[in-house]
């Protein structure tokens, strides 16, 4: 199956592994893209590829066995890529927002029978089916505002069986050719089950849900909720290495309240990715940096639940690697990547060529592609992954936080039109 893209704006994309800041991430309008087989095969001169392919005028034409479309100048950004979702979980969660405006913290809110223990019950005793269509309608809303590809954790399950079954739902969900891929991670290491101490239930992780995750295969890496109140640094540890043992990837969730000493530890064991980290210190991102560890940061989080904004200015002076991802959870109820990134923006001076890069080529090297071939980027054997803005200018991603900023999505070479 072949596509031609002709009269491309402007097209925004970055040299892999490197999401800083370039001008000549930017290509001037004029170009063509061919896509073969869900990969872009050639980028060239667009006027080339119109007398190469026989292109006659309109906005859509198909010409023999190839389907061409004119994009008038729109620009293009590669498909978004969301490193960090609760994905799969039943129930409603919205009264929580009266009950913080009413001054209870997360942990009171807990306590008073909400928080991630509410979803846990109404995850269980949903049926397979209602968690198969709450999961295929937020891929759809997600592929709506342009992402292509997202991580999903389970973690709303919290023993063997109902963790398995929900990264077999995801696994289902992710064979689905018109929603985007998934990288499945485990995370029993949520919460701690309603009875259970925390020591017994790192112990329960350890000796009986890993060892039924691998034996499945069934995730690419295992996730932890260190957080004073949650998993300690000893035992996010203890779940931690015993998954790298396994040979899974690590991820953490890290002082998303208070600065719990978890990049630390992620820096020690050199985690792929350290998420939230809005109260980690200075001289700890800098030693996660040295050890090559990359933070997500997810700005719904401070958006829905009122804290503070992580001071993202200094966080690019000093270069610290970093993607910007959804956390879309019972509490945080978007996965629109193009709004975080107008968050970073509006909100935390962020330049917008380096959102865009922490939601594609940076968030690449943390969530790479089911077929391990180049994502987040728009080159040359990289997939077909990308968006087609609704204007001429790429910026405009970054200004429309309240419906998709992409009047189509170029998905694994399907185009998608929203
Ligand atoms: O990343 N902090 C831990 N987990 C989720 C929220 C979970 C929930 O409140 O249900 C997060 O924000
Ligand atoms: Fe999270």
């Amino acid at each position: 199956m072949r596509s031609v893209f002709v009269n491309i704006g402007p097209l925004v994309s970055f040299r892999h592994g490197d999401g800083q800041l370039h001008e000549k991430s930017v290509e001037a309008p004029g170009k063509g893209i061919v896509v073969e087989d869900g990969v872009i095969k050639t980028i060239k001169d667009s006027q080339e590829l119109i007398e190469e392919y026989s292109i006659p005028q309109g906005r859509h034409s198909v010409v023999g066995e190839t389907t061409c479309f004119d994009l008038e100048g729109q620009a293009i950004v590669p498909g978004l890529i969301d490193g960090h979702t609760h994905l799969l979980w039943a129930g409603d969660r919205s009264r929580e927002v009266s009950w913080r405006r009413e001054g209870k913290s997360y942990a009171e809110i807990a306590s008073l029978g909400g928080g991630i223990q509410y979803t846990v019950h109404q995850t269980r005793t949903a049926s397979d089916d209602t968690l198969r269509v709450l999961g295929y309608q937020r891929l759809r809303e997600a592929l709506h505002t342009g992402t292509t590809h997202l991580e999903a954790k389970s973690g709303y399950g919290l023993n063997v069986d109902s963790e398995l079954r929900l990264l077999e739902i995801a696994e289902e969900l992710n064979n689905n050719a018109g929603t985007p891929t998934i990288d499945h991670t485990w995370m029993g290491a949520h919460d701690i089950p309603r009875g259970q101490n925390a020591d017994s239930y790192v112990e329960e992780l350890v000796s009986e849900q890993l060892p039924a995750i691998v034996e499945q295969n069934i995730a690419r890496s295992a996730d932890v909720f260190c957080e004073p109140g949650w998993f300690s640094t000893e035992q996010s540890e203890t779940v931690l290495q015993a998954s790298r043992n396994e040979g899974l990837a690590l991820r953490m969730h890290i002082d998303e309240f208070a600065d719990g000493g978890g990049g630390t530890l992620a820096a020690d064991l050199g985690v792929e990715t350290a998420d939230h980290a809005y109260h980690t210190p200075m001289d700890v991102r800098l030693k996660m940096k040295e050890c090559g560890v990359n933070t997500g940061f997810l700005p719904g989080t401070p958006y829905a639940m009122g804290d503070a904004w992580p001071n993202m200015v200094e966080v690019v002076d000093e270069s610290i690697p970093f993607t910007l991802a959804s956390d879309f959870n019972p509490n945080c109820r978007t996965l629109s990547l193009p709004f975080m990134c107008s968050l970073m923006v509006q909100r935390c001076g962020m330049h917008p060529l380096q959102a865009v890069a922490a939601v594609t080529v940076n968030a690449a090297r943390t969530t790479p592609h089911p077929s391990d071939i180049p994502h987040g980027i728009i080159a040359e054997g990289a997939a077909a992954n990308f968006n087609i803005v609704d204007g001429i200018h790429w910026e405009s991603m970054v200004l429309r936080p309240s419906s998709s900023p992409f009047s189509a999505t170029v998905l694994n070479g399907n185009f998608v039109s929203h």
